[in-house]
């Protein structure tokens, strides 16, 4: 875990932020969302799927500020996945133009309270425009120490373990790396995460008890909850009982 993790971890909550009745002392450093059911919330009210992704980008940037609020350190988004290229081209258009709109409107927040963006994923597969808020977004909030807003953005789990055993295979090959010496250590380093600790609380909203190719590798010994609430419909409140909930998880990594 990075110093300023630690540091993170061990700041005290401010009057506003205790009346959340959260154990600070206990609260998960990073939280991991699989941000479901945008298209099941449209659908229920005969409207179109891209109103749902317009609906759960309002709840992102609420989930976002309830992070900054309690003290949580890194919260990862699953935005996009290596799949979801697969959907009409028109959903994808949506997607990324909703996303370059988050970019541009929230980099004020960003500034002023101290958010640090971070993408993981085939970002180059991502439109050339897009690329580029994301790039300047990341650059402007480089030194900010605060929470740290991972997108996950054409990112698939499978692929980022593929690409982690192609770079190992190459260093190996060029004498760079010792098979000996290939660790789980090394192997968290070659992933889009490097540097970041694994996650230890992943929600999942809409009710879908599988993992859809998210953090494959990052989530061995992560706390999952599975919330029927419709990603659209999540709330601060529900995320809020998630934490409690959480805090009264017993965690074992595999000892007694
Ligand atoms: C999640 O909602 C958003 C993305 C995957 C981009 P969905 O679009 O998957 O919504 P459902 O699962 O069809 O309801
Ligand atoms: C997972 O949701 C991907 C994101 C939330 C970005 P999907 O809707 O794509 O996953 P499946 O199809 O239910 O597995
Ligand atoms: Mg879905």
């Amino acid at each position: 875990m990075t110093t300023f993790l630690k540091k993170k971890r061990k700041r005290s909550l401010n009057s506003s932020e205790s009346s959340y009745d959260i154990d600070p002392a206990s609260l998960p450093c990073h939280v991991a969302i699989i941000m479901d059911g945008n298209g099941r919330w449209a659908k229920k009210r005969i409207l179109n799927r891209i109103e749902g992704h317009k609906k759960g980008a309002e709840v992102v940037r609420a989930i976002v500020r309830t992070c900054r609020e309690t003290g949580i350190s890194i919260l990862t988004l699953y935005a996009f996945s290596t799949e979801n290229w697969q959907r009409p081209k028109t959903e994808i258009f949506a997607l990324m133009t909703l996303l370059k709109n988050f970019l541009e409107s929230e980099l004020k927040e960003m500034l002023d309270n101290n958010i640090r963006l971070n993408a993981i994923g085939q970002i180059e597969k991502l439109p050339e425009n897009v690329q580029q808020v994301l790039h300047k977004t990341m650059a402007l909030t480089k030194k900010n120490n605060g929470l740290m807003l991972n997108l996950a953005l054409s990112y698939g789990g499978r692929a980022e373990i593929v690409r982690m055993v192609r770079e190992i295979a190459i260093k190996t090959k060029e004498g760079d790396i010792d098979p000996d010496f290939i660790t789980s250590e090394l192997v968290s380093d070659f992933l889009y995460t490097k540097g970041i600790p694994d996650p230890d609380l992943l929600i999942r909203t809409s009710g879908e008890m599988r993992i859809s190719n998210f953090l494959l590798w990052q989530i061995a010994y992560t706390e999952i909850f599975v919330t029927k609430t419709l990603w659209p419909d999540f709330s601060k409140q529900e995320f809020l009982e998630i934490l409690k909930h959480y805090q009264h998880r017993e965690r074992r990594f595999g000892k007694v």
